[in-house]
């Protein structure tokens, strides 16, 4: 069983890689799942209903969010009718949506989870406490349990990781939008990489135009995010093979592939 993560897409640049390079990821890997983080989707924050569609029709079966779940009001109009998209799970519990989905690949469950951290971010209920709750409901179905861990500092990530080792089948992490080399199976069989990365503008801080960034730290004004669109694109994530039988993870492998790493078949 392989699991396909693209993370974090950013705007047009991110949908126009994710059109571009899943089919060519899925030729060239033939994972059974695909998921993608969605939640800087449109214009940089948020995901709508057309994107989330968009997705969909690309081959993902399941799509994360993070902090910027709510960024775009539409999402409010679909996310209950949308029952692959999962926002983190230790939001408030008045939120809409869920943060845990299960898919059926040929008669083979998999629990999908989505948590927030909590260090530099909204504060938000406990994700490790969170997690606990969640597998102990996804252990009555499956043994392969696939984490998307959308938080900011290393620590907190890698935390969650040894946490879980042994519990799911991979603890993957987002947000930074900067993908770490320390992809690893740990001890007991979890597949862990601090953070897989974004998938968007590659010429840019983060996906942001970076004259605004610099600008920014160098005379402190307000200003405008906007997503580049004038430079090349870059897309990163991860493929992950597990046994499907024990959940346990066999491999980790990450993807990165910009103008300095180029695709290859
Ligand atoms: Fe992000
Ligand atoms: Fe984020």
């Amino acid at each position: 069983m392989k699991i396909l993560f693209i993370g974090d897409v950013v705007g047009s640049p991110g949908r126009d890689m994710v059109s571009d390079y899943v089919p060519k990821l899925k030729d060239k890997y033939k994972p059974q799942v695909t998921i993608i983080n969605g939640e800087n989707a449109a214009s940089g924050k948020g995901i709508t209903e057309k994107i989330y569609k968009q997705f969909l029709n690309l081959g993902a079966q399941v799509i994360t969010l993070g902090n910027h779940t709510w960024a775009k009001r539409d999402i409010f109009e679909f996310i209950d009718n949308a029952p692959h998209m999962i926002r983190p799970a230790n939001f408030p519990s008045e939120n809409p949506g869920k943060g845990m989905t299960f898919l059926n690949i040929n008669g083979i469950e998999i629990a999908v989870i989505n948590l927030q951290g909590r260090t530099f971010l909204p504060p938000t209920d406990c994700p490790f406490k969170k997690a606990d709750e969640l597998i102990n409901l996804a252990k009555k179905r499956t043994s392969i349990i696939f984490v998307d861990f959308h938080a900011e500092a290393t620590s907190e990530k890698q935390a969650m990781g040894w946490y879980l080792d042994g519990r799911v089948s991979a603890v993957v992490g987002t947000h930074t939008h900067t993908q770490t080399a320390d992809e690893r199976i740990l001890p007991n069989g979890t597949a862990f990489i601090t953070d897989v990365g974004m998938t968007g503008p590659y010429e840019s801080i983060l996906g942001v135009e970076k004259e605004t960034i610099i600008n920014r730290f160098v005379d402190g004004l307000p200003a405008r995010f906007e997503v580049d669109t004038e430079g090349s694109n870059q897309l990163n994530g991860c493929i992950i093979k597990l046994d499907k039988k024990t959940g346990q993870a066999i491999k980790i492998e990450r993807i990165m592939i910009n103008k300095d790493h180029p695709f290859f078949n």
